[in-house]
């Protein structure tokens, strides 16, 4: 935990494998024990500046009223392995139908692509990118070595991302990985706009369903500016479907969305020297079908006052009072190309699964 904190706050840090060693002077001895098994660690330190203070989020979060708190902080390496659950739960069909998905047509993304730097956002244990890179490798046996492909990984927790860094190394030798630990934000911003390949950032587990329409728009426009003409962006969408399975979805029976919810607290408690009391709140997950969003809420089951150390912050809360802890947009298809055209990015292909769950959007940059 206290390793995600620290390489967290330092802003991006990239894990370098199979690409040449860079000598870095650490200067945190707490980065030691990321260092213990990830050989090439570079700290970038200018990159951190562009972010607003670690925790002004969470300060205009919960002064405002109604309260909210930004998804990301689900994710210390508790909240990650939570998240690896929810994946396997019975009412959770997302992650499996995605992974389907991605079974039955990677083969063809990579023939359409052809061979590239492949860039994921959010790719947290980076399963479900097997599929991909499985395809890519097997485009890249019948080009030259000059045309192979590269994986950058990207996510907010450091825990998760080195161990799958780790594990895809193992598994495949001959791939160029370099992990960067950051936001979506941070990452794309460090993206080099005139990389030499082509390039195919994606995004899995309609993780944009967390951003609003304008937030969403913002996303967008920075994933289209990371790219060139010809680039390509792969997403996963969660399509617009019955009340029920979604709160199904989102209240499993095992409590393990719960759980995850309440880790929220937990992290903000370590992180910020806080005094949340989980017992205290309550998880619900609520389907808003005027906004098609699933609300994802924390009920405070008293009045109590929570203070937040390092932020100087004290929070008053009243009986039954939420806070929002995450949207999940569910789409409509149609729509959403409209949006992704309207920042420069066409629809190629998509892809769906057979009971209309979930869908997957391939477009390219036209200009
Ligand atoms: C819903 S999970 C999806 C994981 C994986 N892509 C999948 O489809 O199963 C979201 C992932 O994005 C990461 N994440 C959340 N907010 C982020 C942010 N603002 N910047 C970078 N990564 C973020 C989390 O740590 C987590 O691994």
């Amino acid at each position: 935990m206290v390793q995600n904190a620290v390489t967290i706050s330092l802003g991006i840090a990239i894990l370098r494998i199979g690409v040449s060693p860079i000598n870095v002077k650490l200067e945190l001895s707490n980065l030691k024990n990321l260092l213990m098994t990830v050989k090439h660690l570079k700290i970038l330190h200018q990159h951190s500046q562009v972010i607003s203070k670690d925790g002004n989020d969470v300060i205009e979060g919960l002064i405002k009223s109604p309260k909210s708190l930004p998804p990301k902080y689900f994710y210390d390496d508790r909240g990650s392995e939570l998240f690896e659950q929810i994946c396997d739960l019975p009412e959770y069909y997302p992650t499996r139908t995605e992974a389907s998905i991605l079974g039955q047509y990677a083969d063809e993304i990579a023939a359409i692509t052809g061979s590239c730097e492949l860039v994921e956002l959010g790719s947290g244990s980076s399963t479900k990118t097997n599929y991909l890179l499985n395809a890519y490798q097997k485009i890249s046996h019948n080009t030259s070595i000059a045309e192979a492909f590269s994986y950058i990984p990207i996510d907010v927790s450091g825990g998760i991302l080195k161990t799958s860094v780790l594990h895809l190394q193992q598994k495949y030798p001959d791939l160029t990985i370099a992990g960067l630990i950051g936001t979506y934000e941070e990452a794309l911003l460090y993206l080099d706009k005139n990389h030499q390949r082509s390039r195919m950032i994606f995004f899995l587990g309609s993780s944009i369903g967390n951003f609003n329409a304008a937030e969403s728009d913002e996303f967008l426009g920075k994933v289209s500016h990371a790219l060139t003409k010809g680039d390509y962006f792969l997403l996963g969408v969660d399509l617009q479907k019955s009340t029920e399975v979604l709160e199904d979805a989102y209240n499993d029976a095992q409590g393990i969305t719960a759980a995850f919810n309440l880790n929220m607290l937990s992290h903000l408690n370590w992180r910020f020297q806080g005094d949340f009391d989980c017992n205290l709140f309550e998880h619900k997950a609520i389907y808003n079908q005027v906004d098609h969003q699933i609300e994802m809420y924390l009920y405070a089951k008293s009045k109590h006052e929570v203070s937040l150390d390092i932020l100087d912050l004290k929070v008053q809360f009243e009986t039954g009072e939420r806070i929002l802890t995450e949207i999940s947009r569910k789409f409509n298809l149609e729509d959403l190309q409209l949006q992704l055209r309207s920042q420069g990015l066409q629809t190629v292909k998509f892809w769906t699964d057979p009971q209309q769950l979930f869908g997957l959007i391939l477009c390219q940059v036209k200009y």
